[in-house]
């Protein structure tokens, strides 16, 4: 695998994210509801519980996916009519997945040059480790923000693209984002390009539940494994069994929320913002949105974004989509 390297060094860019944790989490716990940003889920044992989470069968989405992608592999390969392929997968996700995408073009005779982009280098060696190697694929890691990384990429080839945004990835956005998101994401690629994108169905409100409230108890890990990051990283000295995981769905935002719960009134003395934050008895911190989607509301988002929509794939099911969506010149008429 070739790598290429967009971000500045790691040195810097670690103690600019330390920096950056410290503002957010200082900002967040003194806001009204209390708040801490969603990215601050993925250090290494949040990614480890994480992928622990995706291959626990309440957590249907991961397999739901799975067997879409499975399904649709040589259609995408045929509708997607050309010899060379550039697939670029924002995320560096487990492979798995995006392995089939890259077998279903293998196996209908096209060639195909994988980019992944991501900021973690070691998630992108730990995906090219898991993927097969064959003639007809090369892998071009880019670590690098979205944005910048896409744009890379859409200036150094020529080659028809197709964008991966999966696994709900985009259901962690407010509607408002994704929208800023996904616009952005059409302003970089050209005519003809593609987007397959990845969004949980609205559905019964149990399975929902049940997906992030998970039998074994990873989900509540990962929540509280917040706790532990900010204790390890900003000398904070929260108990984490004087909190408790909720997760619910909000029929109003169309989303499962989750919350750290405060069991009693308690203060919690965080070193490195020189801080002492104070919890009512039960008073919640805001930890996620995963909104879920209508049918309707993914062709909604596909037009504004300027996107056409070509096919939406589904399970069995009907529990999740990978929306297949192109840029047509002279827009949607
Ligand atoms: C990464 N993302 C799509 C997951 C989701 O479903 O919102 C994160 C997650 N949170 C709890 N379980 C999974």
């Amino acid at each position: 695998m070739k790598i290429v390297n967009l971000l500045e060094t790691q040195q810097t860019r670690d103690s600019d994210e330390n920096e950056r944790f410290a503002e957010d989490i200082k900002a967040g716990l003194s806001s009204t509801p209390k708040s801490i940003p969603t990215k601050y889920f993925y250090d290494e044992t949040g990614s480890i519980l994480f992928q622990k989470i995706t291959g626990h069968a309440d957590y249907y989405l991961t397999q739901a996916e799975f067997n879409i992608l499975d399904s649709i592999k040589h259609e995408l390969a045929k509708i997607i009519d050309s010899d060379e392929i550039d697939i670029i997968e924002l995320g560096a996700g487990d492979g798995h997945k995006t392995e089939l995408i890259i077998q279903g073009f293998i196996e209908s005779g096209k060639k195909v040059n994988f980019y992944p982009i991501d900021i973690s280098e070691k998630a992108m060696q730990q995906l090219e480790e898991g993927l097969q190697k064959h003639d007809a694929l090369s892998i071009h890691g880019i670590i690098a923000e979205y944005f910048s990384g896409l744009s890379y990429v859409r200036q150094h080839s020529n080659n028809h693209q197709l964008v991966l945004f999966l696994g709900s990835n985009i259901g962690n956005f407010s509607k408002t984002q994704s929208k800023e998101f996904l616009l952005h994401i059409r302003d970089i690629l050209s005519d003809g390009d593609y987007a397959l994108i990845g969004f949980d169905l609205k559905k019964d409100i149990p399975t929902l539940v049940k997906a992030y409230n998970d039998s074994a108890g990873y989900t509540s890990d990962f929540n509280l494994n917040l706790l532990t990051r900010i204790n390890r990283e900003l000398g904070g000295e929260f108990m984490l069994e004087h909190f408790q995981h909720y997760g619910n769905y909000n029929p109003v935002l169309g989303a499962m929320e989750s919350f750290l719960i405060s069991r009693k009134e308690q203060d919690v003395y965080i070193a490195n913002i020189d801080q002492t934050v104070h919890f009512d008895a039960f008073e919640p911190i805001h930890l996620e949105y995963s909104f879920k989607y209508l049918k309707t509301d993914i062709d909604d988002l596909c037009y504004y974004t300027g996107f056409h929509p070509i096919k939406h794939f589904t399970d069995d099911h009907e529990r999740f989509v990978d929306s297949l969506w192109q840029i047509k010149s002279g827009g949607n008429d």
